[in-house]
């Protein structure tokens, strides 16, 4: 299928974090109140921005993107009085969650007002909204002076853009102005929360994690469409939206340490040995474990936040050095590592290759 995309001449424009130029943003914010497309940093990834409220503008998100017209588009706002803007019925639920979360990697979702056009929500009657915290997606739409509608920068069914460089990877020809602020600090999209059911509940885990907001609900659930998978890794067929994908196959390992390793190191030789360009995602603590292999290994760092930081980044990187196959475990589901294993299961398909104990002796 041939989508049809203007090409435009995309513009790079670097922007302090601490203190965004304002000629800068005045720009960006001229280019959305046009009807254009501005990619922006946030703290959880880029977000390729148009006029909220413009749904032609929003039409050329999902043009740009390549994204299906099924999937709805996040509205960032400036501040929590602009709730009623682009929701109605907000419950109170959702100014208690904002008092404590935003500016914030937590987005609500809410009814939708009539004043947010259908395609935004993908014809739904609800808006999902969120509060940045980053300064220059702050500054940015305050500039514009409407919410902003944006999915994370990427072509879809890529893995997530968290520096400037990445959104031109995808997007070059295809977004007007690329802020750069330098890479996005969390690295993985915010928490989706529904509002709007008769039990608040997590649609995508973040860094506004369960456990942060038990605090405030006690009986938030999550949807785990993604999250569960069998010892055989088998889901429904047709459950799981292939999603955050490097181009390589991701195999994801799962089960004791001691027993994932040695699966991980055979089954790197073995793909290595039928010819295929083998790529490994690891802590740096593993590095030990797997440098005699004839495979491209790339460093995730020490700690939950530092590996999810570069999780997109070096699955990026392992497609540009052009590798078939990338093997990656997981690590622990408590806290922020639920948001990072929801994104390793999606990447695989929902495939997890579970090693126990009986694996891997022989
Ligand atoms: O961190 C983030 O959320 C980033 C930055 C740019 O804010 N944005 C982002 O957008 O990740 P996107 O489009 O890649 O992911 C939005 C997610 C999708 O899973 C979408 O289905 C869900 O939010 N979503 C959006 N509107 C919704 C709605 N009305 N109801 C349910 N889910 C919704
Ligand atoms: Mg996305």
């Amino acid at each position: 299928m041939v989508i049809e995309t203007r090409l435009v001449n995309t513009r790079i424009l670097p922007v302090s974090v601490d203190q965004p130029d304002s000629a800068t943003i005045q720009l960006a914010a001229e280019v959305l109140r046009a009807g254009g497309l501005v990619a922006f940093p946030t703290e959880t990834v880029y977000g390729l921005g148009a006029n909220a409220l413009d749904a032609d503008a929003v039409n050329s998100i999902f043009a740009a993107k390549e994204r299906p017209a099924s999937d709805p588009i996040i509205v960032h706002i400036d501040q929590v009085s602009d709730l009623a803007m682009v929701a109605t019925d907000v419950p109170l639920l959702a100014f208690e969650l904002a008092s404590r979360f935003w500016p914030g990697p937590l987005t609500l979702v809410l009814r939708r007002s009539e004043r947010v056009p259908p395609v935004v929500s993908a014809g739904m009657a609800t808006v999902a909204v969120r509060m940045p915290a980053h300064p220059i997606a702050r500054a940015l739409i305050r500039q514009a002076g409407v919410p902003v509608a944006a999915p994370s920068a990427n072509r879809f069914a890529r893995p997530s853009s968290t520096t400037a460089a990445h959104v031109l990877e995808d997007l070059d020809g295809r977004v007007d102005v690329i802020l750069d602020g330098g890479p996005a600090t969390i690295g993985l999209e915010s928490t989706v929360l529904d509002l709007t059911r008769a039990t608040p509940t997590v649609l995508r885990p973040g860094a506004v994690t369960l456990e942060m907001l038990r605090v405030v609900i006690p009986d938030v659930q999550i949807l785990t469409r993604y999250l569960e998978v069998d010892q055989e890794g088998i889901e429904a067929p047709g459950m799981l939206l292939k999603h955050y994908s490097p181009r390589a196959e991701l195999r994801l390992y799962a089960g004791e340490i001691q027993q994932v390793i040695p699966a991980m190191r055979q089954n790197a030789r073995d793909l290595a040995a039928a010819g295929r360009r083998v790529g490994l995602l690891i802590p740096d603590s593993e590095q030990g474990d797997f440098s005699d292999l004839p495979v491209e290994l790339r460093l995730l760092g020490g700690d939950l936040e530092t590996i999810s930081h570069h999780l997109f980044d070096r699955m990026r990187a392992l497609d540009r050095d052009g590798v078939d196959v990338i093997l990656m475990h997981g690590l622990e589901q408590s806290g922020l590592g639920l948001a990072l294993w929801d994104r390793l299961v999606r990447a695989a398909n929902g495939q997890v290759i579970w090693c126990t104990a009986s694996d891997s002796q022989g």
